[in-house]
């Protein structure tokens, strides 16, 4: 069927098919051809899904500032980053490095001979199996990038048949992965022709990428964390954003929330980018667990009389290929932070998540996160009740010192009619 066929079909089901039907048209673009490229994303697409585009300013990310988009629908989030990058302009902005860069793809395949046998064969076949993909490797290459290594694994003691490749790549400023598909699909057809005895079972990337690594930190002496609007002492201040740390260090309920408040922020980048928040989302879950049980991924040092709150993750982005040169808003998103590489990209998204993290646990601890929510909540409420900008004004200065129920705001609506 044809979109249009599609939506006819489908607004049959519906209470009022020719209005579900405008309302999915609403959303189509004006330019048909622009509206092409985001049908060919996925299939059976019918419309475009709405998300707001902000930015945060003001991130002074190693000496150069930025004006970061984010794409999020959650209130708060982009206003609460922004207090943060604010806050820590005045005392020196984030310090980011990336510390390595490898992806890794996997060739998942039973052998049910000896595994002695398997890994002196091996020895041969390495050298063989790498030259074969060198073709497919060549343009990875000029860029400085490629294949790095290939090494023979046992999967685990549930099943001896079980072996893997495990494949380590660089792949520059792309994400990479049809580049790294494409190359172990041809690993897994080399690997049969040199022995018929392996069966393949799969051959495809692991979004687990722990040696794709970026630390960001923000420090200053504990005297300078001093601000009238926290309403407590910085001394106070700091024992308890300590003890939040701790407690997202301990506890796996809280470090799911603390995690989860990080990748507010790096997935509003992520997607403003055009990357894939999935991959970066289940690999940043992944290294939480690493030591075998989940964590909150920041860490708080207190050392000679600093401060210094920072975040070590992997994140595996690309600024070049797939959505980010096919979305005309990722493209403009990268425009927008002056082009960056992929390691620039890696350090502006940790960045943020950084940010979102500190905004977070700095409200926790001091008023609680419900009194910058509320403000936008009530904006919500306003816009599901249709109110008038004069409406707009008087609920706003009504509510400023109450509780807001979206039940509290229509009664008083009604009373000033
Ligand atoms: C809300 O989206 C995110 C927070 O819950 C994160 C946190 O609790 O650290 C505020």
């Amino acid at each position: 069927m044809s979109k249009l066929e599609k939506l006819d079909y489908l607004s049959k089901f519906l209470g009022d098919p020719e209005k579900i039907k405008e309302r999915f048209k609403d959303f189509w673009h004006q330019d048909l051809d622009q509206q092409k490229v985001f049908d060919d994303f996925s299939e059976n697409t019918l419309t475009n899904y709405f998300f707001p585009y902000g930015v945060m300013p003001n991130l002074l990310l190693n000496n150069k500032t930025y004006c970061v988009p984010m794409v999020i629908e959650e209130s708060s989030v982009v206003a609460a980053a922004a207090n943060a990058a604010n806050f820590w302009l005045k005392r020196g902005g984030v310090k980011s490095e990336v510390i390595s860069t490898q992806k890794v793809g996997q060739v998942h395949f039973s052998w049910q001979g000896e595994k002695d046998e398997l890994f002196s064969l091996f020895k041969i076949w390495k050298r063989e199996l790498m030259d074969k993909v060198l073709p497919l490797t060549h343009t990875m290459r000029n860029r400085g990038g490629g294949l790095l290594d290939l090494i023979l694994k046992e999967t685990g003691p549930e099943d001896p048949s079980l072996y893997q490749l495990f494949v380590t790549f660089e792949t520059c400023d792309a994400m990479g992965a049809n580049f790294i598909n494409t190359v172990l699909e041809a690993l897994a057809r080399e690997l049969v022709n040199l022995n018929k005895q392996i069966e393949i079972i799969m051959a495809i990337l692991s979004n687990y990428t722990p040696n794709c690594l970026v630390r960001s930190f923000v420090e200053c002496r504990v005297e300078d964390l001093v601000d009238p609007k926290l309403g407590l002492s910085s001394e106070k201040f700091i024992y308890k954003f300590n003890q939040a740390l701790k407690i997202s260090h301990m506890d796996t309920y809280r470090a799911t929330t603390h995690n989860k408040g990080i990748f507010n922020g790096i997935d509003a980048v992520i997607l403003a980018t055009g990357n894939d928040f999935r991959a970066v989302e289940s690999c940043g879950h992944a290294y939480a667990s690493r030591e075998g049980r989940y964590k909150g991924l920041s860490e708080l040092s207190l050392k000679d009389g600093k401060f210094k709150f920072s975040l070590e993750m992997p994140l595996s982005l690309g600024t070049v290929g797939g959505l980010t040169s096919l979305h005309p808003l990722a493209k403009t998103s990268l425009e927008l932070l002056g082009h960056p590489s992929a390691k620039e990209l890696m350090m502006i998204a940790s960045s943020v998540g950084l940010l979102q993290n500190f905004a977070a646990i700095k409200s926790l601890v001091t008023s609680g996160i419900q009194k910058g929510h509320m403000k936008m909540h009530l904006l919500n409420i306003l816009n599901q009740l249709d109110a008038t900008e004069e409406e707009h004004e008087r609920v706003k200065n009504h509510f400023c010192d109450k509780v807001i129920s979206f039940k509290d705001v229509r009664d008083y609506l009604r009373t000033i009619h």
